[in-house]
């Protein structure tokens, strides 16, 4: 699990850095990230999405919510309630934007709470996603023991979250391109220089593939499906509560 903090000479907590960063960075993080991922997200976030919906969820919870593009696709869908969680209150104002906006407010609720300690009681989801959250936790099995709990019975775990190429040469691509390029986006682009640099670190330290599904496992997620985005560049883990 990455005990990278966003300000390393800072003694905060990395729960407490993680929520700066992300209040500091919510006003172009919907462009940073387009910038950063050419737009291929939005692709993976779909599948997400899709994967979910063939489930018929009556509810769905959305951790690590951001700016809440994932709760947007989810109210195209037939679900009927959709909660969108976290810890930033930046990124949670421009999610309520684009709630407002497209008039989703009898469908999507916003909650400010943090991941490991959710406000939810045991069993009262059908489906949680976390797109590119899991690596900001500052205790990733408490996270998703949260996770597990709201859980329903046969309820589904999604998680997008960054991995790394292991072929050739996407994998000297895709270190060059996070090592080099993504923190010169971050200097040239964002209030907030350190930010990049955090994100592309996180992403290079954290596990993925089959050691984030032991970690799920020893959890207590069953039936984890590991399936590689664009060369392994992201991963969708699908887990479900036994
Ligand atoms: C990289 S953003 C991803 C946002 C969105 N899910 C997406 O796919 O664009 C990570 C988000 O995780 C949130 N976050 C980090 N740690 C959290 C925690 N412990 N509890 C809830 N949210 C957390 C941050 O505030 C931030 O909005």
């Amino acid at each position: 699990m990455t005990k990278i903090k966003p300000y390393s000479t800072s003694e905060e907590s990395k729960k407490s850095q993680v929520t700066t960063m992300f209040n500091n960075i919510a006003g172009n993080y919907d462009r940073m990230n387009k910038l950063i991922t050419f737009g291929m997200d939005i692709k993976w976030r779909k599948n997400v999405c899709r994967l979910i919906d063939q489930q018929n969820p009556k509810n769905i919870l959305d951790i690590a919510t951001g700016t809440g593009d994932m709760l947007l696709l989810y109210s195209k869908t037939s679900v009927h309630k959709i909660v969108g969680a976290d810890i930033s209150e930046g990124m949670l104002a421009v999610a309520n934007e684009k709630i407002k906006k497209r008039n989703l407010q009898n469908k999507i609720s916003l909650e400010l709470c943090d991941a490991e300690h959710l406000n939810f009681k045991d069993d009262s989801f059908d489906a949680v996603s976390v797109t590119y959250g899991i690596r900001n936790f500052e205790d990733l099995e408490k996270g998703l023991s949260e996770i597990l709990r709201v859980l329903n019975d046969n309820g589904i775990c999604v998680i997008l979250e960054t991995s790394v190429p292991e072929k050739f040469p996407f994998k000297q691509g895709y270190h060059f391109y996070t090592k080099r390029i993504m923190p010169i986006w971050g200097k040239l682009f964002s209030k907030d220089k350190k930010a990049y640099s955090y994100l592309s670190d996180s992403a290079l330290d954290f596990p993925y593939g089959r050691a984030l599904q032991i970690i799920l496992e020893r959890v207590g997620f069953q039936n984890v499906e590991i399936i590689p985005q664009a060369q392994g560049i992201s991963t969708i883990y699908v887990a479900q509560k036994g």
